[in-house]
């Protein structure tokens, strides 16, 4: 029988991540990563996908890839895909696909309807309320702030805002001014914000816990704690620098990305967490979506918690794909076949499966496009850096220099000629590269990281320096 070919769909280090995860898998003969990036081929096996010399990217081009190439399974990343009904094309085509249809990724595309899904359920999850128009919205905030001194308030845009449409506010001035921002025009998140949602803020430890249904049953996968935050709490200096630079009123506010860095598997996660996580969090959710809208949840599930000191879990956002950079950190654990488990889950077998994780601790830090140092060759003006405005285009130097045992997972790269005409690799995004080290120990991994990544340079590069740090 000849080898299995997986098309994985993905620009950034999950993608990577998940390729190198199918490359493992004896049955699988050629992962193609579309669109992919620098580093989708550094792996065994891994190839970028490519037709008539260029990337597929539309889910048309996409469709025709897997067709042309006879593509055996593909398995999707991103939730812009999924949203775009990514599943529900291709398996009209009769493609074998990985990941929810259209109609489940509401649960990722609208934090205000999943909110009320999920209070429906009684799934726990923190006081919150949505809202439509500024004025009612700004009304509850000051209530809620005067109600609650000193304990802030989380303001949400309610559709996709590539992970940042997110702002935990620490005052009724910022909570008003957030308010505005979102919704009154020219609006930060565009059409995202047309709706918020307006939280209390819990206090806890966040713990992102992901979770595979194939439809029929859910079975947990493993943990991450992904810091999300730009910079660490001591950090109080360039947050303000990067607050001023990127024209924000609230200097001190530290913004949120798509994640900096993190680590698997998560220290407070033991059996008894996992069991109240999934009996009173994940079974109902898949169940009570599939009872209220009639459409089968097939795929990962991510559900972003807050564990409280008491351990009880609260849910802040689903997610309806695997994280970055969590999946950099959780599946270089998983030790199961990765293509005989995707195929479990489409064929409504997961249950034979079982998966099997490594003890090691993985993790991972985020080399991000951060403010670059003049004099630019463009002369430019000065950008903050991610999450904010930020060059790319930089070079990238020291890869080589990395021990054999690291995983360097691209995130945002593309090769390219430098100015005296050699081949290099460039960087083509805010998050760039997420370094991956494996340990026995949570220290152990880090220390490795941290070594590491001391290695790798490009204009702008930063990275924070407390991954891992408090659990070690
Ligand atoms: P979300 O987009 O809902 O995942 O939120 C992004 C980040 O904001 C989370 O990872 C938390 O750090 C923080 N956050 C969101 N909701 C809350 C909340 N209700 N209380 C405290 N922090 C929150
Ligand atoms: N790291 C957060 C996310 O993938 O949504």
């Amino acid at each position: 029988m000849s080898g299995k070919r997986v098309l994985v769909v993905d620009a950034g280090g999950r993608g990577n991540a998940i390729a190198h995860a199918f490359a493992r898998s004896e049955a699988v003969e050629t992962v193609y990563v579309a669109p992919g990036n620098a580093g989708s081929e550094m792996m065994k096996k891994c190839r970028l996908a490519t037709m008539q010399g260029t990337a597929p990217k539309t889910i048309s081009e996409l469709l025709a890839f897997a067709k042309l190439v006879k593509i055996d399974l593909t398995f999707v990343g991103p939730e812009g895909y999924l949203s775009d009904g990514i599943v529900n094309i291709f398996q009209e085509e009769g493609q074998r696909i990985l990941g929810p249809h259209r109609e489940a990724a509401i649960l990722e595309n609208s934090k205000c309807t999943t909110k009320d899904l999920l209070k429906g359920l009684r799934v726990p999850v923190p006081l919150c309320r949505n809202f439509d128009d500024a004025d009612s919205a700004k009304e509850y905030a000051m209530h809620h702030c005067s109600e609650n001194p000193g304990k802030g308030l989380v303001i949400k845009a309610d559709g996709l805002a590539a992970g940042k449409g997110t702002v935990v506010c620490a005052t009724t001035e910022e909570a008003l001014s957030t308010i505005d921002r979102i919704m009154v025009s020219p609006r930060l998140f565009g059409k995202a914000g047309e709706r918020i949602e307006i939280e209390e803020r819990l206090q806890g430890r966040e713990l992102m816990f992901f979770a595979l249904s194939d439809g029929r049953t859910v079975q947990p996968m493993q943990s991450a704690l992904d810091y999300k935050q730009a910079y660490a709490s001591d950090e109080a200096v360039a947050v303000r620098l990067f607050n001023k630079n990127a024209g924000n009123p609230y200097l001190d506010n530290n913004p949120n990305t798509g994640g900096m860095g993190g680590f698997s598997p998560h220290p407070w996660l033991d059996e008894e967490l996992t069991d109240k996580i999934m009996n009173r969090i994940a079974i109902p959710t898949v169940r009570g979506f599939k009872e209220s809208t009639g459409h089968e949840y097939k795929g990962v599930i991510y559900f972003g918690l807050m564990i409280s000191e008491e351990k009880e879990p609260s849910v802040l956002e689903i997610n309806v794909r695997l994280g970055d950079p969590e999946t950099e950190v959780i599946l270089p654990r998983l030790e199961t076949d990765f293509y005989q488990l995707s195929e479990a889950v489409l064929d409504g077998e997961l249950d034979s499966v079982p998966m099997q994780w490594s003890r090691d601790v993985c993790l991972g830090i985020c080399a991000i496009s951060g403010r670059a140092i003049k004099p630019l060759a463009s002369g430019g003006p000065e950008r903050p850096g991610y999450p904010g405005e930020h060059y790319t285009n930089m070079p990238i130097s020291g890869l080589d220099k990395v021990d054999p045992d690291i995983l360097v997972y691209h995130n945002g790269t593309a090769k390219g000629d430098d100015s005296a005409g050699k081949r290099r690799l460039f960087t083509t995004g805010g998050r760039v590269l997420t370094l991956v080290a494996r340990g026995k120990s949570l220290s152990e991994a880090r220390v490795k990281a941290y070594d590491n990544i001391k290695r790798i340079h490009f204009n702008g590069m930063r990275y924070r320096k407390d991954i891992g740090l408090g659990y070690v």
